[in-house]
């Protein structure tokens, strides 16, 4: 299918989408219910909170209505980011196919998010674009391939997309220049061995510093998608001034890095680690590592310094990650899309029962779009009116 098809297939699909007055309700659970109920209650990693067996009382009736809500908040914090009623809209979808899953790259001034997920009929996952203005979905035509993509980020007028490539075709990071498709690879070898499969990227500066970080892990040869891992996983580090590419965090402290993000005024780095044998498993696995998030400072050379644990995902892998205008970490998670602040506290969730047609599929990822939340939920987008402004940019 080619693009003219997509988009017709798309325009289609849109005439049938109607906005989404169903499923929106907020409920709150007292924070104090996520640490201590009462000892008889039954649950397990690969159910959620919500499903959650407690005795007959009002816990149980709480966590009993937050099952069908979109939004549960464990703090008045949460309340304020999505307002006394948030609205939410269906943009494109339900397709029968997951178009809508990684990376979510807001493009200011133009009112458009990128993605990544599958083509209609082809194989692998390309980069796919929305028009937040007429909710028109289209495959951006772009001058270099880009081959298994996954994760991205906007930094000074480019879209930055990582991907896998396939046996014959090295993956890496590429630049886009979302106006024309004019596409760029920045970093696809490491003195002729090719990376694993590079995940996702962000940049990060300081003062005249300027620097690229992206994880690169082994799940492409997992997938059959390339031949075996040639380096080590690790979390990379690309100086285009001082043209330098290097290796700034070892597997032994994340083993298999994936989402990654920077703070406000680039002070904090944050990676989701994903060690499960299979990458969408539940559970703790048969790891040494964490289904956890990782904070790191950058010190004043842009070096990632200070290791701590961040957070672990209750349900899932946490996976795609960005932090908000104010400092808060949000992640794509088991439990839907976790919203925490710097220190780490859940402040509240946005449902992946109620936001994922198929409830077995994984959330990965999500964009923000000034005050609106756009999620990437696999075989549909939702479009969530924020009450806050939670995006930003290098340039605003
Ligand atoms: C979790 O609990 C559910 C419901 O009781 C059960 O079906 C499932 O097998 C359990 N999973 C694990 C990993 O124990
Ligand atoms: C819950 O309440 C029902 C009805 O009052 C009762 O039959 C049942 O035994 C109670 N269950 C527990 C776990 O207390
Ligand atoms: C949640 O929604 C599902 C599907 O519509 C329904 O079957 C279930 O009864 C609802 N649960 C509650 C607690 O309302
Ligand atoms: C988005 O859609 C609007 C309305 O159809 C259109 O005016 C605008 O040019 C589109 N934006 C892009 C970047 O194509
Ligand atoms: C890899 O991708 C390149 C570029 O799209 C293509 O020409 C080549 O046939 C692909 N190789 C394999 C083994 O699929
Ligand atoms: C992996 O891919 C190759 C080439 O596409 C194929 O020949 C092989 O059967 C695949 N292996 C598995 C285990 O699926
Ligand atoms: C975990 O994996 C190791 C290495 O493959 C194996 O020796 C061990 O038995 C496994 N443990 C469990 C609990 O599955």
């Amino acid at each position: 299918m080619g693009p003219r098809r997509i988009l017709e297939f798309f325009a289609l699909a849109l005439r049938f989408s109607l906005v989404c007055s169903q499923g929106n309700a907020v409920v709150s659970i007292p924070v104090r219910d996520t640490f201590v109920l009462p000892p008889t209650f039954v649950s397990n990693y690969s159910q959620k909170f919500v499903d959650t067996v407690v005795p007959n009382g009002t816990v149980e009736n709480l966590l009993l209505q937050a099952q069908n809500a979109t939004y549960i908040t464990y703090d008045a914090e949460f309340s304020a980011i999505i307002g006394s009623s948030p609205q939410i809209q269906l943009l494109a979808g339900p397709l029968d196919v997951g178009f809508a899953y990684e990376a979510g790259v807001y493009i200011p001034g133009q009112n458009l998010v990128w993605f990544t997920g599958a083509e209609i009929d082809g194989p692998g996952r390309v980069v796919m674009a929305i028009n937040l203005t007429d909710h028109e979905v289209y495959k951006p035509k772009l001058t270099e391939p880009v081959i298994t993509a996954n994760g991205g980020s906007y930094y000074e007028g480019k879209v930055y997309i990582t991907h896998f490539g396939n046996r014959t075709y090295a993956g890496g990071v590429v630049a886009i220049d979302p106006l024309t498709g004019e596409t760029t690879t920045l970093v696809n070898s490491y003195f002729g061995v090719r990376l694993n499969g590079p995940d996702d990227v962000i940049w990060a500066e300081r003062g005249e510093n300027r620097a690229m970080f992206f994880t690169d892990v082994d799940f492409a040869s997992a997938l059959n998608l390339t031949g075996p891992p040639a380096l080590p996983n690790a979390v990379w580090r690309f100086d285009p001034q001082a043209e330098s590419l290097q290796a700034v965090i070892p597997r032994s402290d994340i083993s298999k890095p994936n989402g990654i993000a920077v703070s406000p005024g680039y002070t904090k780095l944050y990676i989701t680690d994903t060690p499960l044998s299979g990458l969408q498993g539940m559970g703790p696995g048969n790891t040494t590592g964490s289904a956890a998030v990782y904070v790191y400072d950058l010190d004043d050379t842009l070096t990632p310094v200070g290791k701590r644990l961040f957070s672990i995902a209750r349900t899932g892998v946490p996976d795609g990650i960005k932090v908000d205008k104010r400092g808060r970490i949000w992640t794509g998670e088991g439990e839907g899309i976790v919203v925490r602040n710097d220190g780490g506290k859940v402040l509240g969730t946005f449902n992946a029962r109620t936001l994922l047609e198929d409830k077995n599929s994984h959330l990965a990822n999500f964009a923000f779009a000034d005050d609106r939340l756009i999620v990437l939920a696999v075989n549909q987008i939702w479009s969530i009116q924020l009450a806050q402004v939670v995006g930003w940019t290098s340039d605003s």
